[in-house]
């Protein structure tokens, strides 16, 4: 493991919930260049689990009190969705940088305000689309942007797995529930089209930005049978690229994750695996300038940990943000929103014209 550096952040962490347990309190501890200094969350019982498992420096009940902690250099934000913009704008409002898990909410006008909030603050905001630090879609990335020359098209397809849970749960310690912990007022899951989208449409569609840029209209069909649901969304990039997003949950079969897209001196193929076996994609480059294929092996594939440690960088010694910023968090929102209403109108949805709740 790479050794410690000296020169470290001191981290909070907002929330006590599955994601943190199965990934952010592991990752500040891994972390090169992070300490897990202090935990928070309503739920008493979960606070205590947990800082027997990671120990903090300190357990905070109270958000406030945990950002009126004067050690605390940054906060992870891991709640419910509907919770994200606040609890960053608290952050930032203190004094905090942020680390926010995806999306980093739940409408365009919330996503601006933020947006509004970072730049005044001055802090780093960086939306937990870790997707961004598996080696495999960074080498994909670092191929478009400096050999690939112009992007024709992208077909990017994110299907989820009937057979997620007993896949993950055979690799994953079982989550710590508490009767304690704060939910959002709605249930998320009451609306499924809703929280398919916020839960994995988000990470489709950053992943698209990521490699392709921004994204100017969207026109987007989806067909519910079974219990099952499938948009398929055609998108137009800033760059005259075209776009072919397919988001579908659940396909009967296992995970299905990945991309095809072609450029005008080479192709990128990626085959990517459920976040939890922390495995690269499969990520195959090739390169018309010698006629071969590339397929790095990338064989650190914390996600994660590796955003923290990015997230750090960019704090500790002014490293350019690798991750999302509030710009790509914000635009994923817009998309989200486009598309919801491009299925609702059955015709092409412009982002800059998306508007409201996702
Ligand atoms: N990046 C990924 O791969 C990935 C995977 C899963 C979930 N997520 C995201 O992580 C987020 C959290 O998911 P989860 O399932 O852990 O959520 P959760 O709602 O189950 O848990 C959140 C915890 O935060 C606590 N909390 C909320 N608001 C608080 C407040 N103001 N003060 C103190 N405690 C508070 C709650 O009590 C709860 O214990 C969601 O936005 C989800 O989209 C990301």
């Amino acid at each position: 493991m790479t050794k410690k550096q000296q020169h470290r952040l001191k981290v909070g962490v907002l929330g006590c919930g599955p994601i943190a347990q199965f990934a952010h309190f592991e990752s500040c501890q891994k972390a090169r260049n992070t300490d897990l200094h202090a935990i928070c969350d309503v739920a008493s019982d979960l606070v205590d689990r947990m800082a027997a498992i990671y120990p903090p420096q300190r357990k905070y009940l109270d958000y406030d009190a945990m950002l009126a902690d004067p050690e605390v250099d940054a906060v992870i934000i891991a709640t419910s969705d509907t919770f994200h913009v606040e609890a960053s704008r608290r952050a930032l409002a203190a004094g905090k940088h942020v680390l926010c898990e995806k999306p980093i909410g739940v409408s365009v006008e919330e996503v601006e305000l933020l947006s509004t909030a970072v730049n005044a603050s001055g802090k780093i905001l960086q939306v937990g689309h870790m997707k961004r630090f598996d080696p495999g879609l960074e080498a994909a990335r670092d191929f478009v942007r400096d050999e690939m020359g112009e992007v024709l098209a992208l077909k990017a397809w994110y299907c989820d797995s009937t057979h997620r849970y007993t896949m993950t749960d055979a690799v994953q310690p079982l989550p710590i529930p508490s009767t304690a912990a704060k939910k959002p007022r709605e249930n998320p899951k009451a609306d499924l089209r809703r929280y398919f989208m916020l839960a994995h449409g988000s990470h489709l569609v950053d992943t698209a930005r990521f490699l392709c840029g921004d994204i100017v209209e969207v026109n987007a069909r989806l067909t519910e049978k079974f219990g099952a649901y499938s948009w398929f969304i055609d998108v137009t990039f800033a760059s005259g690229a075209m776009g072919h997003l397919d988001l579908t949950v659940a396909v009967r079969m296992d995970w299905h994750e990945g991309l095809q897209l072609y450029g005008e001196n080479g192709s990128v193929i990626a085959k990517t695996y459920n976040p939890w076996y922390y495995k690269s994609s499969d990520v195959e480059i090739f390169s018309e300038k010698d006629a071969t294929w590339r397929r790095p092996l990338g064989a650190d594939g914390h996600f994660y940990r590796r955003q923290l440690e990015g997230f750090a960088d960019t704090i500790l010694d002014g490293v350019p943000m690798r991750g999302a910023d509030i710009i790509d968090g914000a635009a994923s929102v817009r998309a989200m929103v486009a598309i919801a209403e491009s299925v609702r109108k059955g015709h092409t949805i412009r982002l800059s014209d998306a508007q409201g709740p996702v």
